[in-house]
């Protein structure tokens, strides 16, 4: 992705947390109900504690689409715990994620357009695709 849609990545990214609005609340709203699977792997999560990891998880999907150095070194990170081994996410249940955190990026983001809908579209698949291959 070049540099001005990066830009206007983060700049939605930034007002989904301003006046009121609180993207990764809304997410998990969504997140949780999704699909019945979901719910129970969250039962003894901490949300307070979360809440900011999944912050800098998608700050890491973003500067991995930017080419930057340490988006690659901490989506390492998320494709360990969530593999096989660990969490045991499977690669399709990422669909629920990447449509839960586009329904609350629309909730979140007065500024949300169908052009922004495709930038983050871009963002996320980038991710999740690195991810999956680590399964
Ligand atoms: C690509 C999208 C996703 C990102 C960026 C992401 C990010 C994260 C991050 C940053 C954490 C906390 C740090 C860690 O434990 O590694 C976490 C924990 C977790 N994630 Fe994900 N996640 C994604 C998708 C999913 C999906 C689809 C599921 C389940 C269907 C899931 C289930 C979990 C669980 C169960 C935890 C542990 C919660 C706890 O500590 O109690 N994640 N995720």
């Amino acid at each position: 992705m070049d540099k001005d849609q990066i830009r206007k990545v983060k700049r939605s990214f930034s007002r989904s947390f301003i006046g009121g609005n609180d993207l990764i609340q809304t997410f998990y709203d969504i997140f949780l109900q999704s699909h019945p699977s979901i719910a129970p792997l969250f039962e003894e999560t901490d949300f307070a504690q979360q809440k900011l990891l999944l912050r800098q998880g998608i700050n890491c999907f973003i500067m991995f689409s930017e080419g930057v150095y340490a988006g690659g070194f901490c989506l390492d990170e998320i494709t360990i715990s969530h593999n096989k081994k660990h969490y045991n996410i499977h690669p399709n249940a990422y669909v629920y994620w990447k449509e839960s955190l586009l329904k609350a990026l629309e909730k979140s983001d007065p500024q949300f357009d169908q052009e922004l809908y495709h930038l983050w579209i871009d963002v996320i698949d980038t991710g999740i695709a690195y991810i999956s291959k680590g399964y």
